[in-house]
């Protein structure tokens, strides 16, 4: 079977910021930066993004493209019991990640029309909570599905189906060509229209403002580096299937970079237009900027109702800010499917189309436990310990794997030869011991914390049976999985360098 290409390297390039930019970068990044000082979690932020993003997202590109597999498939093809660390990664993302990803988007496609006539009223706290989500007191206590919300993801997870049938480029490919010009252009409306309001500056400047003691709170450190992962769409799989399906040459190391400053200037531009809307309403309130935003997932879906009430032509802003989240989740969470559905074309050459249907249908089902009352704290849970736990083990055994279980130098040269800026000595170095060593401490402080005070207050028997238990279970599937014969030859070629 002809492995799929891009229709060009720009579609994939687009296809790679589309991935990158989702409901991590307007929702997730603000919030953070807000919570952890403003312009002070830029620094770990960046230095997240410099230390580990990016030296990761090359070597992603490049074991996609050098190996030419999905994650599976490469690590199989670098060494043969390694191919497990593939198959978590595309399973926990596919059943675990992606389930509460499309519910959230399904969340913004109701919020969306809810904008038009403003309909959380005039108490979007409560509106949200308890009309909307109807949150239950426990995670245990499942309640029933929220009707609205179970009806907007079934159409989400249709318009994800619809894209990814119709294969790489006249699916994920034509899909972002339109999906992230549109996007650029309805976030600098949101962002030019928020500065004018009246207090946007205010907002704009606790924004920037550099808090610095809160840089030495382990916590801002720990969230960078998981906001980076999952800005970046690290541990996914997802950067190592795009990859291969490029052409023999291919500007690696310039994707990479354009990729990753892409994503992060979205983030920091989307930025403006949230903390804009809440420095006006800061000021139309009479209150300090502190009093307005609630955190997390509140940002969103509480503050920023609240704000587009009081403001002049708010619904038509709000459907905007809501339509962005939307686009910017499709392009994500497409990808996420793309990772999953080429790593078993790969291994058991199932027909794709087939494949897309039945996955599809099966995570529409795997999400609907998301939908129901116990939804937002389940979401809660299952977020909090794949990205902190999933992804950054992931980029840990990646390093050692390609690091030290092959010959990384031959993998560097590879991406010299066809890119045009080259990667030094220092790039073997920084895979080899460093980023494993600051993730690996990452790890054993986030560990440490969880241990001393069960994370978000819930019990532990709560955070034992659904956080833990979830990644543990990819885990157990991913063994299963590797453990299965090959149904195609593809494990059997190499790559593309002679060594
Ligand atoms: N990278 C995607 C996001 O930020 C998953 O939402």
């Amino acid at each position: 079977m002809k492995r799929e290409q891009w229709n060009s390297q720009f579609g994939f390039l687009l296809a790679a910021v589309g991935s990158a930019i989702g409901l991590g970068n307007i929702w997730r990044f603000s919030y953070m930066a807000y919570n952890y000082g403003g312009g002070a979690f830029l620094i770990p932020y960046f230095t997240a993004l410099l230390t580990a993003g990016i030296p990761l997202l090359i070597l992603e590109f490049a074991v996609g493209h050098e190996r030419i597999g999905s994650a599976p498939l490469a690590y199989a093809k670098i060494r043969k019991n390694w191919e497990w660390l593939g198959w978590w990664a595309v399973t926990f993302v596919m059943f675990g990640i992606v389930l509460y990803y499309m519910v959230i988007v399904a969340w913004c496609l109701n919020f969306f029309f809810l904008s038009f006539n403003l309909g959380w009223g005039n108490d979007p706290n409560t509106f949200f909570f308890k009309d909307f989500l109807a949150v239950s007191n426990s995670p245990s206590e499942i309640g029933q599905i929220r009707t609205p919300i179970f009806f907007a993801l079934l159409v989400i997870w249709f318009i994800n189906w619809f894209i990814v049938h119709r294969g790489v480029q006249r699916g994920i490919e034509l899909a972002n060509r339109i999906f992230m010009p549109l996007l650029f252009v309805l976030t600098a409306v949101l962002v030019f229209w928020s500065l004018t309001l009246e207090g946007a500056m205010s907002g704009v400047r606790a924004y920037l403002t550099p808090d610095f003691s809160r840089l030495s709170d382990p916590r801002v450190w720990i969230d960078a580096y998981s906001q980076i992962f999952f800005t970046l769409s690290l541990g996914f799989g997802i950067m190592i299937a795009y990859a291969s399906y490029l052409p023999e040459k291919a500007n690696i190391t310039r994707y990479a970079l354009l990729t990753a400053f892409i994503n992060s200037g979205y983030s920091l531009f989307s930025g403006v237009a949230v903390f804009s809307v809440l420095g006006f309403m800061a000021t139309t309130q009479g209150e300090p900027l502190s009093g307005v935003v609630s955190q997390s997932i509140g940002l969103a879906f509480v503050a920023y109702p609240k704000a587009v009430s009081l403001m002049p032509g708010g619904n038509i802003f709000g459907a905007i800010f809501f339509l962005c989240l939307v686009v910017a989740g499709l392009s994500s969470s497409i990808s996420i499917i793309e990772a999953f559905t080429s790593a078993m074309v790969d291994k058991f050459g199932i027909r794709r189309k087939r494949l897309i249907t039945i996955v599809s249908i099966l995570g529409f089902f795997g999400s609907v436990i998301f939908t129901t009352q116990a939804g937002l704290l389940w979401l809660d849970i299952v977020d909090h310990f794949l990205t902190h736990y999933g992804l950054i083990v992931v980029g840990i055994f990646e390093c050692i794997l390609v690091g030290w279980f092959f010959r990384i130098k031959v993998l560097r040269q590879h991406v010299n030869r066809i890119s045009t800026i080259k990667l030094g000595f220092w790039w073997d170095i920084l895979i080899k011991y460093f980023v494993p060593l600051v993730l690996g401490i990452i790890l054993v402080g986030d560990l440490y914390t969880e241990l001393r005070k069960p994370y978000g207050g819930y019990t532990w028997a709560s955070l034992i049976l659904i956080g833990r238990d979830w990644i543990l279970l990819t885990l157990v599937a991913a063994f299963v999985i590797a453990s299965r014969p090959w149904k195609t030859e593809h494990n059997k070629t190499g790559g593309r360098s002679k060594h």
